[in-house]
């Protein structure tokens, strides 16, 4: 399938085997009786689950626990939703942290809507919560994103986004977090910001704390990521700019740093904002010039000023542009400051402006999308002097076709990758 073999899917028999095998390695210490049982609906099709529906229950007995596929509504405690909203959540590492299922519904409701995972039952017997607790961290160490591009995108309600981005080169997605994370960054910028020293731009934020690894992940704009650049794309930097009043400081310009003209015809490079604040014209917002893209080339001098549009989007949003569109920095009329996360990517096969630090730890409280953006899912830089890392090669090579599969579905290139065409994928 699509997963490295230390990796699954959300609720894919691997995800099921590993489940079996992790209650039954704590048989001594699973305590009072309990079952738990889930069901999500509209599963990928790939999943091959009868309806899509992907289901499963554990159940202790005080002797015996069994896990296996099929919802119990009678459980002691129930918890169904919408498949792509239950990833979101299966991917949040760190539950017992004080305050984070909070945040973490928080956030899964702020993209999917408050009734997008629903929990029922008479609840769990004392203990089982802390247990359940460590399950959900250990499966969300190894669960990776939905790998059907098209079948994400529509679930996250970005089609148009995919396409628009084709079209103009940029897009912009509203409210992609939730006004209290978005406050949380912002205080979390200017903390890091001080604490270094920094004036007004840092790098390396993805270092920086906790809101920054859980910003960098934000499944909207991996999602559009993924769509321009492919799967494997790497962060390229993350970096914070805070700004006052006055002109803007970035004149006109691409974000293609030595590429040769003409620019090629897929996407190299792109950058999401996070907007922090609400921007306006008066706030010194990005300005891009729609379609500029088509020309594969920087602008020349004093080109493309009038042709240009500001970005404007309330706290909250990311505006992602990409393929070399032209852009600059407004100049900003209000006071106060604009404090800004730029999430800049790269297709996999090119190098970083940020140099990558393989951080263990930080490995281990993220899901494996934060491992796949800093390069630790693909073959490069894993050559020893014994050869290539063919396994990783494999498996990106396979995610990268079936996300172009899902790329050209969304742009209507081609019909959906179903049936005897996803099995000839696949092989
Ligand atoms: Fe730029």
């Amino acid at each position: 399938m699509y997963t490295l073999p230390h990796h699954f899917e959300f609720l894919s028999d691997a995800w099921i085997d590993e489940a079996r095998a992790w209650f039954a390695q704590r048989r001594d210490r699973l305590g009072a009786p309990f079952s738990v049982s889930e069901r999500m609906t509209d599963a990928p099709p790939h999943l091959g689950l009868a309806g899509g529906v992907a289901s499963w229950t554990v159940r202790w007995d005080g002797s015996e626990a069994s896990v296996a596929r099929g919802f119990d509504a009678g459980a002691d405690a129930t918890c169904e939703g919408d498949y792509q909203a239950a990833l979101m959540a299966a991917q949040w590492v760190g539950l017992l942290a004080p305050g984070a299922v909070e945040a973490m519904l928080r956030e899964v409701r702020a993209l999917f809507g408050a009734d997008a995972i629903r929990f029922g039952g008479r609840g769990l017997p004392e203990g089982t919560v802390e247990l359940m607790a460590h399950f959900h961290d250990h499966m969300g160490r190894k669960t990776v994103e939905n790998p059907d591009l098209a079948h994400r995108a529509r679930r996250l309600g970005l089609t148009r986004h995919v396409r628009e981005m084709e079209d103009q080169g940029y897009t912009i997605v509203e409210r992609a977090i939730s006004d209290g994370f978005a406050d949380e960054v912002r205080e979390a910028t200017i903390r890091a910001l001080s604490e270094n020293q920094a004036g007004a731009a840092l790098n390396w934020m993805t270092y920086q704390g906790r809101e920054f690894e859980r910003l960098v992940q934000n499944p909207l704009l991996m999602t559009l990521i993924d769509a321009s650049l492919g799967r494997g794309a790497v962060i390229a930097s993350i970096s914070a700019i805070k700004r006052g009043p006055g002109p803007g400081f970035i004149p006109m310009h691409t974000d293609y740093a030595h590429v040769p003209e003409p620019y090629p015809e897929f996407s190299l490079t792109g950058v999401g904002v996070w907007a922090l604040e609400d921007w306006t014209v008066a706030s010194g917002p990005t300005w891009i010039v729609p379609g500029s893209h088509r020309h594969r080339r920087p602008p020349r001098e004093g080109e493309g000023h009038n042709q240009g549009v500001p970005v404007e989007m309330p706290k909250g949003s990311v505006v992602y542009f990409h393929h070399g569109v032209w852009h600059w920095q407004g100049d900003r009329t209000e006071a106060g400051e604009r404090v800004t996360i730029h999430s800049h990517f790269n297709r996999g096969i090119l190098r970083s402006l940020e140099p990558k630090k393989t951080d263990v730890q930080m490995l281990h409280r993220n899901p494996p999308r934060l491992g796949e953006m800093l390069g630790e899912d693909d073959w490069f830089d894993k050559m020893s002097a014994h050869g290539r890392d063919y396994g990783r090669f494999a498996y990106m090579e396979r995610l990268l076709r079936f996300n172009e599969a899902g790329r050209r579905e969304i742009l209507g290139e081609a019909e959906p990758p179903r049936g005897q065409d996803l099995a000839a994928l696949v092989s």
